[in-house]
């Protein structure tokens, strides 16, 4: 999907995740970074976090693997063409990896997590945003939509990741409230352009939402501090 097309920008809004900048300032709120502090946003997009980020006052430092979205982080604040699996970022450096709606669609999210634990400084933290999908209770309808987009998995299945990469998880939230706007912004919009059965499938998810199969949430987590000898 090109998340840089002025099509999905009007459906989804100025960033691409569910809770919009809001929920980013919220992540921002739960990192406590000083100013100054040097960030790697893994997946960046067009940018909108790599700004919200400068204007706080940190150093960030995107990375996405999709051309039109570099080119336009760019012109906001530095950004890198790169894949997550193989970051170009420098090793044992970063006070912070922020990874917004991206871990459930990478090929091989274990090895995007190591490659975010191996640019972290010791003490570093991570704090990523993804969908979560409740297999054993969406519908069919739902899984399929959701399996179209991301490989989202359940909440401790995350952590599971996150604690196998070297982690540890310090706080997860549920954030069902963000993606129940998101999947009704999506309904209305694709039923006020006529796109009946696409709306239908959003009205699915919001459902789905609702019913408590599909949300969104933040994790964050820490790179064990190197020991004193
Ligand atoms: C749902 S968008 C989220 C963008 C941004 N983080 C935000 O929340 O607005 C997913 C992003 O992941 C990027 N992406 C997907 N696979 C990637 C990979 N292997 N390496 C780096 N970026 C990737 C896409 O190009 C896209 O910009």
């Amino acid at each position: 999907m090109d998340y840089t097309h002025s099509a999905v920008r009007w459906l989804l809004g100025a960033t691409a995740h569910p809770g919009g900048e809001a929920l980013t300032r919220h992540l921002l709120g739960r990192l406590r970074l000083p100013t100054g502090s040097l960030v790697a946003d893994v997946a960046c997009g067009d940018g909108a976090t790599l700004d919200l980020f400068a204007r706080a006052g940190l150093l960030a430092v995107g990375v996405d693997v999709e051309p039109r979205a570099v080119a336009k982080a760019g012109r906001l604040a530095a950004a890198v063409l790169g894949d997550a699996h193989h970051l170009p970022l420098a090793s044992g450096v970063y006070d912070a990896v922020v990874c917004e709606c991206a871990v459930s669609t990478f090929a091989d999210p274990a090895q995007a997590l190591a490659e975010m634990v191996r640019v972290l400084r010791p003490g570093g933290q991570l704090a990523m945003t993804d969908v979560v999908l409740r297999r054993d209770l969406a519908p069919a309808e739902v899984t399929a939509a959701v399996d179209r987009l991301t490989s989202a998995r359940t909440m401790p299945d995350y952590a599971a990741l996150v604690t196998a990469a070297g982690l540890r998880v310090v706080r997860t939230e549920d954030r069902s409230v963000d993606a129940l706007a998101l999947t009704r912004r999506l309904a209305r919009r694709l039923t006020a352009v006529g796109a009946r059965g696409t709306a239908a499938t959003a009205r699915a998810c919001a459902r789905a939402v609702e019913s408590g199969a599909l949300s969104y949430a933040l994790l964050v987590a820490e790179k064990p501090a190197a020991r004193l000898r």
